[in-house]
């Protein structure tokens, strides 16, 4: 047993996605996130800051002394979770490899199509791993750099969206029997995206897929929490206003929370034996 917190990172509020679903598969597991909205989006930015901003968010977690990484940011999976996976000695998730074995296993017709960040679809990262594991199956990718503004802009349901994701993936409809959402903000937009696949494509979920993975680990290195535990306090950090992001995931998670405004070079400044 161990009544650590797990630690989740994203550039923002996307990562809540990953979250949902572990409050909903894991509910006494004690949460801490970060998401550093004042520096999203992360997928246009080039593969050195993306890393240095993941360490960032990273450390900051280490000094909420949590039991597991999860990282609920496909991009920062895609450009450092290899790298920090290696260097840690807690266990490290990304939410790459749940999204890409879950796609083929769903595909009835191996015409996968994954939507992403800039610098996720660069990366190639789904396709090399999807092929792996399938080589059948064929992948067309699609970067979709205006999504995740629309999401911390909280437009998610805003003509504004409808437009840009019916212009955006008007491409692909027709061409592909399952989607990957490759971006943890992307199930914000899920009805609108539905609503432009069809009815028939089935769409996966990174993010959900990585919570069996974690319900995994924790029983593989038997760390998870006591259910005889004190009650739990899940605590949610941001680098920009809380009232944004706080009214986004009170209203995405369906319940109270505690959010605090930090400043990240200031914490980790003071934490000098990181
Ligand atoms: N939610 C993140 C992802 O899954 C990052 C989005 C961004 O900041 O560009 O890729």
């Amino acid at each position: 047993m161990d009544n650590r917190p797990i630690g989740f990172l994203d550039s923002g509020v996307g990562g809540l996605t990953v979250v949902k679903e572990l409050i909903r598969q894991l509910p006494h597991e004690e949460i801490v996130y970060i998401g550093d909205s004042a520096r999203a989006p992360y997928g246009p930015r080039p593969a050195d800051q993306i890393r240095e901003y993941t360490w960032q968010l990273v450390k900051f977690l280490l000094t909420k002394n949590v039991k597991m990484i999860v990282f609920a940011c496909n991009t920062a999976t895609a450009v450092a979770w290899e790298e920090i996976k290696a260097a840690l000695d807690i266990p490290v998730l990304g939410v790459i490899l749940p999204g890409s074995s879950a796609a083929i296993k769903v595909t009835q017709g191996k015409k996968l199509g994954v939507i992403a960040t800039p610098m996720t679809i660069s990366s190639d990262i789904y396709r090399q791993k999807v092929q792996l594991l399938d080589p059948q199956v064929e992948v067309i990718s699609m970067a979709c750099p205006k999504f995740v503004p629309l999401v911390e802009s909280n437009q998610t349901q805003s003509s504004i969206a409808k437009k840009v994701v019916y212009e955006t993936l008007a491409p692909l409809v027709g061409k592909v029997d399952t989607l990957i959402l490759g971006c943890t903000h992307y199930p914000l937009l899920r009805p609108i995206i539905q609503n432009v696949m069809g009815p028939e494509v089935a769409l996966i979920d990174s993010g959900a897929e990585t919570v069996r993975d974690i319900s995994v680990l924790l029983n593989y290195f038997e760390i998870n929490r006591s259910r005889e535990a004190k009650a739990k306090n899940d605590y949610f950090y941001t680098t920009a206003g809380v009232t944004s992001f706080q009214e986004m995931a009170e209203s995405w998670l369906g319940k109270a929370i505690c959010v605090e405004q930090i400043n990240l070079e200031e914490v980790l400044h003071e934490s000098s034996d990181l």
